[in-house]
């Protein structure tokens, strides 16, 4: 077989096996885990009743128990097809929009050229490898060092030191090549004269391999701290096309485990420093900007990939233009997961100063592709007013309108439809806007929230406190049973705690009975509180609230009020994590730290609680109420305090 074996190759890479197998089986949904990428199936090579075919996706192979046959994508293809290898290798061509030479374009010349340059990039790798063990050049081989790797990792990442004088021109031309040749590897540089400069000069140089582990590029590394830029790349070549290029593939695909992660990092030395500290499945993007080639290629290794990025605006962005991209080419079974680190930290900062045990926690919290455009689109405009969400909603729903895989389309829509939903019909939206208004505080609408926080700093009375004094006031015997509960509220807004026992007070000292409330309006009238009852009608809960229009039965009300209490208690104690929350920015102590930790955990609780509550009102709504408490919590997770 004459064909050039990278196509071979490329395509088989590129092809998922499941995809080109699933047209001729029905795969075994109880026993296959598309997540693992193994797929099982009744045999299509012979006739039997229960599943004993399987395919695995990462190792490209399919197996079945019942009659042996096995082999790869080409092997399936031409024994169920009856087709020849050029038949199959041209239906995989197609499958995965690979253009193949044709019979009669093929062009020996062109193939003979990219062999040449696989060779002098071959070369060259060995040639810097030498460079750096050079005596001369201990002090690079310390500079590694320094930075955390051994003589083993310096190996096995074959690193290299380019001094870039010439050395490199006279030694590939010793071993034939002509400067037309170094100069299409990308390896030197030509200036106005038709003079000749090494590319890499002073740089600590790493190979950049191709999916079948040759040498196709470098990136050079400054050393003198001189250079404009830190870090330089080969340029493009026939053999390096930077943004279908993937730092450390071979590595990582071949030591990938389903239950580990891949990790997805922006450097090459974050991609080594996280194999020393023992993930080996990691990769660079070398750079920021990750291309659909290279979502694609992530997706050859694993199928829920794990992004790093910096926790700073920069990394933020970096992250929502990933969605962008990658909206569009979702399909079942495969994602992305985005985790972001401490600000100014990359993952090599953060392995050599802190060790593993400081990213396997950020790792285990990282944020799902739905959660980080979830968080994202609700920070795009002011959720406040109706119009505001309705541009949130029409927003989403556009961007999701962009996910071409039908089914995917169909569950993000489903999904954040409802998470919608859940979210306006919120009874706690108000005061869960908090939250969000200080999460948000860097994204472009924060102007308009702080407008509409500014407002609600409580000077006036909150709608739940409100609620609340107007039920003990429309029902003074509720006082009795809930006695305790209300005395330990400490409401965050003076005149609401001053009023609240004056009332409470008034109730027991005169014992007043329901039909007795105006007794206490006149109480409050006469001594001053005018102002706040004026502010309490203002809210017009007798429209929205039966049981303050009209006497209700007391054991009936008694169930509203326990709502009343949660969402009163809740609500303080969002004031307080607000205030704890600024504390800590002013100053991140321990102490200041452990306080925000308990709140927040108070505050958890205390919905769960209402759920119970809740749930025994409203059996109707459980799936709706538990969902939502349960969606409450994970964004609270993330808040990035
Ligand atoms: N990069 C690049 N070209 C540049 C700058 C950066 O290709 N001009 C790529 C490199 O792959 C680099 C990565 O982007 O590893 C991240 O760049 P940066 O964060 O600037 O460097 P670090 O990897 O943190 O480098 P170091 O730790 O050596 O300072
Ligand atoms: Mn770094």
């Amino acid at each position: 077989m004459n064909n050039n074996p990278n196509i071979v190759d490329e395509i088989k890479s590129k092809v998922v096996l499941s995809d080109i197998i699933q047209k001729y089986v029905a795969w075994d949904t109880r026993k296959t885990n598309s997540t693992k990428g193994i797929y099982w199936a009744c045999c299509p090579f012979h006739s039997e009743k229960t599943p004993s075919f399987t395919v695995d996706n990462i190792k490209k192979t399919y197996h079945c128990f019942g009659c042996n046959a096995s082999g790869d994508a080409y092997q399936f293809l031409m024994d169920i097809d009856n087709i020849s290898f050029l038949e199959a290798l041209t239906k995989m061509a197609n499958h995965c929009g690979v253009k193949l030479p044709e019979k009669g374009n093929f062009d020996p010349v062109e193939n003979q050229k990219r062999e040449i340059l696989y060779k002098i990039n071959s070369e060259a790798s060995d040639f810097y490898i030498k460079e750096l063990n050079k005596s001369e050049n201990n002090h690079k081989f310390e500079y590694l060092k320094k930075r955390g790797l051994t003589t083993e990792n310096i190996n096995f990442f074959k690193i290299g030191y380019a001094k870039g004088r010439g050395e490199l021109i006279s030694y590939l031309q010793s071993c034939g090549y002509n400067n037309r040749q170094i100069f299409d590897a990308g390896l030197i540089i030509e200036n106005d004269k038709g003079e000749y400069f090494e590319r890499f000069r002073d740089r600590i140089i790493f190979p950049i391999t191709d999916t079948t582990n040759r040498v196709i590029a470098f990136g050079g590394r400054d050393l003198s701290g001189k250079a404009p830029a830190k870090y330089l790349n080969s340029p493009e070549t026939k053999l390096f096309q930077k943004k279908s290029i993937i730092y450390n593939f071979y590595n990582a695909r071949k030591s990938f485990k389903p239950d580990k992660k891949l990790i997805v990092t922006e450097g090459y030395f974050d991609t080594i420093a996280l194999v020393i500290n023992g993930y080996e499945s990691s990769v660079a993007s070398m750079g920021t900007s990750l291309s659909i080639e290279q979502i694609n290629q992530l997706w050859q290794i694993s199928s829920q990939p794990l992004l790093c990025y910096d926790g700073d605006t920069a990394g933020k962005n970096a992250a929502i233009r990933v969605i962008e991209l990658i909206f569009p080419i979702l399909k079942p079974s495969f994602s992305m997961n985005f985790l972001f680190l401490p600000d100014a930290m990359d993952p090599d900062d953060l392995l050599t100063n802190h060790g593993s045990d400081a990213l396997n926690p950020l790792i285990t919290s990282s944020v799902s592709l739905i959660d980080l455009f979830w968080d994202r689109y609700m920070s795009l405009s002011d959720y406040g007013t109706p119009e505001g969400r309705a541009k949130i909603e029409s927003n989403m729903m556009n961007m999701i309108s962009k996910i071409q895989d039908m089914e995917v389309r169909k569950h993000y829509k489903l999904e954040i439809t409802s998470k919608l939903s859940a979210y306006w019909k919120s009874k706690s939206f108000e005061s869960n806007k908090i939250f969000f208004i200080k999460k948000k505080a860097n994204l472009p609408s924060e102007e308009l929230i702080s407008k509409s926080n500014k407002k609600r700093i409580p000077d006036s009375i909150s709608k739940e406190e409100a609620l609340y004094l107007s039920t003990i006031i429309r029902y003074p015997e509720l006082t009795g049973g809930f006695l305790d509960q209300i005395a330990s509220i400490k409401f965050h807004n003076e005149n609401t705690d001053l009023i609240n026992k004056q009332i409470i007070d008034f109730i027991v000292t005169n014992r007043i009975k329901n039909e007795q409330f105006n007794s206490i309006t006149e109480y409050l009238n006469e001594n001053g509180f005018l102002k706040i009852l004026d502010d309490i009608s203002n809210f017009d809960f007798e429209k929205i609230y039966d049981f303050l229009s009209k006497q209700q039965e007391l054991s009936k009300v008694e169930e509203k009020f326990k709502n009343i209490l949660v969402e009163v208690n809740k609500h303080q104690l969002i004031w307080k994590l607000e205030e704890a929350k600024s504390n800590y920015s002013d100053s991140p102590t321990e102490e200041n730290a452990s306080k925000l930790e308990d709140l927040k955990h108070r505050l958890q609780k205390i919905r769960t609680d209402a759920y119970v509550i809740t749930t025994d009102n409203q059996k109707n709504k459980k799936g709706f109420d538990k969902w939502y408490e349960e969606n409450k919590s994970r964004l609270q997770k993330k808040d990035p305090i």
